[in-house]
């Protein structure tokens, strides 16, 4: 296979950095296709950690071309922290190496603040809980056709005509909101000093990437969050801003539809969300405090405690429907070391009547109890596991009951943090 997109296919942190950070030693171009710095992956390398959050996960190797789509937003300052901070772990990034499409719109100040603000003045249920970066609000703009984007960095006369396009959008929303007028001249001048900082990074991707497919080179895809925080298939309005799901990546950095050719779905051995939102397989007892311990669950961006719960197989049908993934990595199954029994939602009730499938409207998911399968857990580890002979029985039976589950083949399984604590089924770029 030339080309493959990695989504997650969960509520996010699966371990979505680890598998494009093992898997991209088999390609030549990693590209993020949207979200933002939302996203928080964690790379662990022979010990050492790296926390991305913007730029592509294959990065951190040396010798790939690491792309930022237009599907993205972008925020320049956060960019150029972020490239300083992996710079002083030894990670060399230039315009060879990193390349951001001009038409990629920017996460200004304002949208930080209209999104924190409005978290703020949410009533009990409207929260979502974001991750208080600009997103929505980066989005919103870009759909509105007022967003700024890094091409309009390099004429200062553009610049400014769309500062003030935008502005006449955002202070009447920020005076709804309380807070002061945007200072137009600051702003101005903090666009003007970041702006040789990312153009550097500026290039017309689409045409990049036509070239690279044209000589054979490889793409990965590499998505952020997760299916079911997808704008259209997520849990709405519980969700982030963009699609999140496989058919994004085309329109994320301007290839046709046709260049995917395998799609990887990254799910955890159990499920996490952060913020807010339905969640039906939440455990508020023991067990979900355990899964929270032993799998470290904190939110790499906001540091905030992620909610925990079993499997969902039902919600894992829906997404891999909605993604078209081709095969999954199921990633912390060590986690699950342990336990004495596991259990796995297998479908739904609903009034009396049971599912399979989670229904949109809200107030029906809200009444949707799970249906569990049990299945026996295992006592041994299986941390850092490397081979299937190294797996106790009862965990390849997990595994290869979610398979069956979930209607798809395990391709991939992590068993560590640690890049090469991995074990492969089937090699997603495999012709
Ligand atoms: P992402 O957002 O999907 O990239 O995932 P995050 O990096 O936010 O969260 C996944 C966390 O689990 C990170 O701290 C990873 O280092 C860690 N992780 C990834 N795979 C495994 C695994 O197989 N086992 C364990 N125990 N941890 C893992
Ligand atoms: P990675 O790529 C988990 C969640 C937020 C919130 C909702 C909307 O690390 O998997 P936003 O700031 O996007 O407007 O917040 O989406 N969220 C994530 N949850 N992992 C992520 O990214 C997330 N990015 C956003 O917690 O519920
Ligand atoms: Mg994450």
């Amino acid at each position: 296979m030339a080309n493959v997109v990695v989504v997650g296919a969960q509520w996010g942190d699966e371990g979505k950095g680890k598998i494009v950070d093992w898997l991209s030693e088999r390609a030549d171009v990693i590209a993020r296709f949207q979200g933002g710095h939302n996203a928080g992956h964690t790379l662990v390398v022979d010990g050492t950690v790296y926390k991305l959050h913007a730029l592509p996960s294959g990065v951190v190797r040396g010798g790939k071309l690491s792309v930022i789509g237009n599907g993205v937003v972008l925020d320049p300052w956060h960019l150029v922290n972020e490239i300083e901070t992996v710079r002083a772990q030894g990670v060399s990034i230039t315009p060879e190496t990193l390349m951001v499409a001009e038409n990629t719109p920017l996460i200004l100040p304002i949208h930080g603040e209209l999104d924190r603000a409005r978290e703020e003045a949410a009533s009990k249920g409207t929260k979502i809980g974001t991750t208080g970066r600009g997103i929505g609000p980066a989005y919103e703009d870009k759909v509105g056709r007022r967003s700024i984007r890094v091409a309009d960095l390099a004429d200062e006369a553009t610049l400014i005509a769309r500062v003030d396009r935008a502005l006449q959008h955002h202070d009447p929303l920020r005076k709804g909101l309380g807070i002061e007028p945007v200072d137009r001249d600051a702003l101005i001048a903090q666009l003007k000093e970041i702006a040789p900082k990312v153009l550097e990074y500026a290039a017309p991707v689409w045409k990049v990437l036509k070239e690279k497919r044209k000589s054979g080179k490889r793409i990965l895809f590499e998505g952020a969050q997760g299916a079911l925080l997808d704008i259209d298939f997520g849990t709405y309005p519980f969700v982030t801003s963009s699609n999140v799901i496989a058919g994004q990546a085309a329109t994320g950095v301007g290839v046709g539809p046709g260049a995917v050719d395998y799609v990887l779905g990254i799910v955890k051995a159990y499920t996490t969300r952060v913020g807010e939102g339905p969640f039906p397989t939440e455990l508020l007892d023991d067990d979900g405090e355990r899964l929270g311990r032993r799998g470290h669950e904190f939110g790499v961006t906001t540091g905030r405690k992620r909610r925990c719960g079993w499997f969902d197989a039902c919600l894992l049908r829906q997404t891999c429907a909605t993604s078209g993934v081709n095969g999954i990595a199921l990633t912390k199954l060590d986690v699950l070391d342990g336990f004495d029994v596991l259990k796995v939602c297998v479908g739904y009730d609903l009034d009396g009547k049971r599912l399979d499938y989670l229904p949109t409207a809200a107030d029906q998911q809200a009444r949707c109890t799970p249906v569990y399968e049990e299945l026996p857990g295992w006592s041994e580890s299986t941390e850092g596991a490397r081979s299937w002979a190294e797996l106790p029985a009862n965990a390849i039976k997990y595994v290869r009951r979610v398979e069956e589950l979930i209607d798809c083949p395990v391709a991939m399984v992590s068993t560590s943090p640690e890049r090469e604590d991995t074990i492969l089924v089937t090699d997603p770029f495999a012709d």
